[in-house]
């Protein structure tokens, strides 16, 4: 497994959608293997592979606690089948958004359709975090940030703070 970077906002490449994938075979595997590995690294709670640069509809996800054993949650070509309309509320935060948090409503109950990490169809009934977890997770799939249910103003705000981020990380460099 190997640590891949993780884009940041703002990158063209977070606004465009994944493409599905046909089958699962060793190199997928090992791709999935590197998500888990960047993400855990992060620390995060899920990944999609639009995030280190890669347009597949790929996402690791792990909600365990830091003191409970490791449970990953591997998603490939994931279909979101049913959204409840009781919705729940959580601050949401990402990877490719680094320091940037805001309060996201979301239908607490999610269902879905996947590919597992060997290829096998699988459905789940996701509640609580891992729905909220799985709806952010195929919205970076259909390139949809969180900052997108934001006010204009306020998602203008965070991209301008980030593009800043940017051009500071780069002087550095220099
Ligand atoms: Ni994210």
């Amino acid at each position: 497994m190997s640590k891949r970077p993780i884009i940041i906002e703002p990158d063209p490449i977070l606004r465009k959608k994944s493409q599905s994938l046909e089958n699962v075979d060793n190199d997928l595997r090992k791709l999935l293997d590197d998500m888990l590995e960047t993400m855990y690294e992060a620390p995060g709670i899920g990944l999609a592979a639009v995030q280190i640069g890669i347009l597949k509809r790929l996402i690791v996800i792990d909600i365990s606690k830091e003191d409970q054993k490791k449970n990953p949650l591997f998603l490939i070509n994931p279909i979101i089948t049913y959204k409840s309309k009781n919705t729940s509320s959580y601050e949401e935060g990402c990877l490719s958004l680094p320091g940037h948090y805001a309060e996201i409503e979301r239908p607490s109950e999610c269902h879905l359709e996947f590919l597992d990490y060997n290829g096998k169809k699988k459905k789940l009934e996701a509640q609580g975090l891992l729905a909220t977890c799985i709806q952010h997770e195929v919205d970076h799939l259909n390139g949809i940030l969180f900052i997108d249910y934001l006010s204009k103003l306020k998602k203008d705000m965070i991209i301008k703070k980030l593009k800043k981020n940017k051009k500071d990380l780069e002087k550095i460099i220099l």
